[in-house]
């Protein structure tokens, strides 16, 4: 049956690919993403039912076809509900199921406009190289849109890698300043008087080696965004001045004898719990107030999982696209090791391993391009949209891993499993095997 379709859709002029079970299909469908997946609904092992489920899982706008027989359209109606794009009872006439394919092809296109316009939409806003669909970043998305036009001081928190630059971009580009000067220093980067000759520039010969007048940034950044990343790390003596300035909307550079006024939006960043380096004294309080005036605290990545998949995705393409090569593939086992990974240095450490996994993989990366403490936690308890699994989903994927790693001896993979043999057995034919 799945030869005669294959021929019919290769004569019709399709590209297909061929799986034989609901397992290889998955394999294909996360290597391949093709535009469209035609399953029956009666597979041996895992189910088209479940297929679907797990396909979905992977893409939810994907479109999947499913056959059936014409006995049990109560499946298949079954399947509909469960986001199945069309199905085709068997037996069917060529021309029905080629037309259903042409359909589901047409609403590909139109999936991939609107996905086009709401980019364009989003380029407006300048969000479209945010990655994720989290509730956490949904409700930073609103938030931002919410605070860019005003011109009161942000805070933004949250560990090393999280995205607080980028957001405190996108707070920049959604202002109405948007076409002022971004400028970022990093407070940890200088010394402390040169980080204050920086900040607020000075005047001819106000100390040896001053030999003109340096603008500051406080001023650069006039009618835009002044970006002060690592703010805790600013020495005491200099978040007294920075205090200063900020209340009196001025202040005086080095050697200079008049105030210099000033017309930036200030938007901070830490990595640092800012209440505990208060509390140790390393903060002024006050500092901290007229900073946060607005406070936003992002999330680590290992806390929205979901976002892991798109942002996987997103970095393929762009490192494929930095080599002149086609996007490449990923695993289902590279992805969900991916997703099972704690991530401590967040989305900048993602981007690093995909990066290099791009640049060492053919053209599918594979679990041994990850790096090392990736890999070693192939089997995880996640499922690859970064919900937890349930536990029969996670017996059933501990069972067959274990199989799979003792050749299918079923007798070496109970004891491994610490089970008797026999109950070994009734568990895989529950799990359909
Ligand atoms: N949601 C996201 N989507 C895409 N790229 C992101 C996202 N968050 C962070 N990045 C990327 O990860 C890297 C680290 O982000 P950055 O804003 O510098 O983090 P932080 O300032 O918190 O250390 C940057 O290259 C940034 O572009
Ligand atoms: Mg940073």
């Amino acid at each position: 049956m799945r030869g005669i379709l294959a021929a019919l859709m290769r004569d019709a002029g399709f590209r297909v690919i061929e799986a034989a079970s609901g397992e290889q299909a998955l394999e294909v469908f996360a290597a391949e993403a093709p535009a469209i997946t035609i399953s029956d609904i009666a597979l041996d092992q895992m189910d088209g039912i479940q297929l679907l489920d797990r396909i979905k899982q992977l893409d939810s706008e994907a479109l999947v076809i499913m056959i059936t027989a014409y006995s049990s359209v109560e499946s298949a109606i079954a399947a509909l509900r469960k986001g199945a794009y069309d199905y085709i009872t068997k037996p069917f006439i060529n021309e029905d199921i080629l037309q259903t394919i042409r359909n589901a092809l047409r609403q590909r296109e139109l999936f991939r406009e609107n996905r086009y316009l709401r980019r364009e939409l989003k380029q407006q806003y300048n969000f479209e190289n945010i990655i994720g669909h989290s509730d956490a970043l949904m409700k930073i998305f609103k938030f931002i849109e919410k605070i860019a036009g005003t011109n009161s001081t942000l805070l933004i928190q949250g560990e090393s890698g999280t995205g607080k630059e980028l957001i405190a971009k996108a707070t920049h580009y959604n202002s109405q300043r948007a076409d002022g000067p971004f400028v970022a220093i990093n407070c940890s980067a200088l010394p402390e008087h040169l980080l204050e000759s920086e900040l607020f520039g000075y005047v001819k010969g106000a100390f040896t080696g001053a030999h003109t007048n340096k603008i500051g940034l406080f001023k650069a950044a006039d009618g835009g965004t002044l970006f002060l990343d690592e703010i805790n790390e600013m020495p005491l003596t200099l978040q007294v001045k920075l205090l200063r300035a900020l209340q009196e909307r001025e202040f005086i550079p080095l050697g200079a004898t008049k105030p210099v006024t000033f017309d930036a939006r200030i938007i901070a960043a830490a990595n640092r719990n800012l209440e505990e380096e208060m509390a140790a004294g390393r903060l002024r309080s006050d500092l901290y107030y007229r900073l946060s005036v607005f406070n936003l605290t992002l999330p680590p990545l290992r806390e929205r999982r979901e976002d892991i998949p798109l942002l996987v995705r997103y970095f393929i393409e762009k490192y494929s696209r930095a080599l002149n090569l086609p996007p490449k593939s990923i695993s289902e086992e590279a992805l969900q090791a991916l997703i099972n990974y704690e991530w401590h240095g967040n989305i900048r450490e993602l981007q690093n391993a995909i990066e290099r996994a791009v640049a060492l993989s053919e053209e599918r990366i594979e679990l041994p391009q990850l790096p090392q403490k990736v890999r070693e936690t192939p089997l995880g308890i996640r499922d690859l949209s970064g919900q937890t699994l349930t536990l029969e989903e996670l017996e059933r994927r501990y069972i067959f891993e274990t199989l799979r790693r003792v050749n299918d001896d079923k007798a070496h993979a109970a004891e491994l499993l610490g089970i008797d043999l026999s109950t070994l057995y009734r568990k895989l034919k529950r799990y359909g095997r």
